[in-house]
């Protein structure tokens, strides 16, 4: 599944290049909320996703990159976010945030982590979640580099996956592209955050996707 992330969209004509990786066969949109002090950049808040859920039929995830995501959820779900994911940075035990999202808020929940962090950290929490989110570059900013090792924890993550909840989505985001989504679908990721390979794609948003699908998919029969 390709999540095209808005970051790297052109503000100016949101609306537009939604539709236009919409019809070009996206799964979902990923939409990068920062707060500047989870990591050290600033981004967008409630208010896009209520400018963009009449625009697609698209599931909206939210990526929460903030150091008390609980501040923020209901503002997210009135705006028409249908999953919600934070960092297990912030929550060293997020099993009262993920049960609130899955239960109270009736929306699917994402474990976010960073690239430092031990896979085997979020392995108590794999029965609790829709989607575990393995960063393969330290949030802030679109456009960096895939983290080489990225490729050996995402393999990690899906042993730990299968083993307790096959059901699970394996999400990967920062430095997806043509290059390395493959790599990242070989060791068993099932959804690809892509914002500067969609979004600053010289062929456009719409050839990129059905390229960087292509790729997932043969990367993973094969
Ligand atoms: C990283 C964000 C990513 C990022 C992806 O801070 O969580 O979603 O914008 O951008 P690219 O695909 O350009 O690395
Ligand atoms: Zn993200």
């Amino acid at each position: 599944m390709i999540a095209p992330s808005i970051l790297s969209a052109d503000f100016s004509r949101l609306g537009d290049q939604v539709r236009e990786v919409e019809a070009a066969g996206a799964d979902r949109v990923h939409v990068d909320v920062m707060d500047g002090h989870f990591v050290p950049n600033l981004s967008m808040g409630s208010v896009v996703v209520k400018g963009l859920r009449p625009t697609t039929r698209l599931p909206l995830e939210v990526h929460l990159m903030v150091e008390d995501p609980g501040r923020f959820l209901d503002g997210f779900v009135a705006a028409g976010a249908d999953t919600l994911i934070v960092h297990l940075e912030v929550h060293p035990d997020p099993r009262p945030i993920l049960d609130h999202i899955r239960r109270g808020l009736g929306k699917k929940v994402g474990l976010a982590f960073n690239p430092d962090l031990p896979v085997a950290r979020v392995e108590p929490f794999l029965r609790d979640i829709d989607l575990a989110l393995c960063m393969t570059v330290f949030p802030g900013f679109g456009g960096q580099a895939y983290i080489p090792e990225s490729t050996a924890r995402v393999r990690e993550l899906r042993d730990l996956v299968d083993r307790h909840n096959p059901a699970c989505e394996i999400e990967v985001d920062g430095g997806i592209d043509a290059a390395t989504i493959p790599l990242a679908a070989g060791a068993g990721a099932t959804v690809f955050v892509a914002g500067s390979a969609v979004f600053g794609a010289k062929a456009g948003p719409a050839a990129a996707v059905k390229e960087l699908g292509r790729l997932a998919a043969a990367a993973k029969a094969g």
